[in-house]
């Protein structure tokens, strides 16, 4: 079993699609073991993002992600961390596969709907700095 962390992106929340993107991770069989809805700071989306603060673009996607309400959610089951990300589908909505769901939802490189752990390293990180162990049901 592993654990990977979800966000539903302030884009997700505000085309109302949070509903669309559960029931397919919920279809698929995985465990929703905790969830909320929350505002990123941008302190949080610092340490999120740690990876890409020195890109050119991160300050465009710092906006965007602190933006509005997104959901945050760990997801549980066997090969999580791999099987969501390809259920994901590809960075870019005009590169990601049609069956996925940014290939689905989304036409933008930014605006993507959904984060997800891309390993086990950054899905425990990420599942620390998104959630109390309290939180996790
Ligand atoms: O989310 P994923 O792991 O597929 O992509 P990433 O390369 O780790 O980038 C993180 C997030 O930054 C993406 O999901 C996009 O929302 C955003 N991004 C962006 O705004 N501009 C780019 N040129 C690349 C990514
Ligand atoms: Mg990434």
């Amino acid at each position: 079993m592993e654990r990977t962390l979800i966000l539903l992106k302030p884009d997700c929340v505000q085309r109302r699609l949070i509903g669309r993107v559960v029931t397919r991770l919920e279809d698929k069989g995985f465990d929703i073991i905790a969830m909320k809805m929350m505002r990123v700071t941008p302190e949080l989306s610092r340490r999120h993002y740690a990876e890409h603060v020195k890109k050119a673009w991160y300050p465009d996607l710092e906006r965007f992600i602190t933006g509005g309400p997104l959901v945050a959610m760990i997801v549980e089951g066997p090969e999580a961390i791999r099987v969501v990300r390809d259920m994901v589908g590809a960075t870019n909505g005009l590169d990601a596969a049609p069956g996925t769901i940014r290939g689905q939802f989304s036409s933008s490189r930014q605006m993507n709907l959904v984060h997800a752990s891309d390993g086990p390293d950054s899905a425990t990180r990420e599942v620390e700095i998104f959630f109390d162990e309290a939180e996790i049901v």
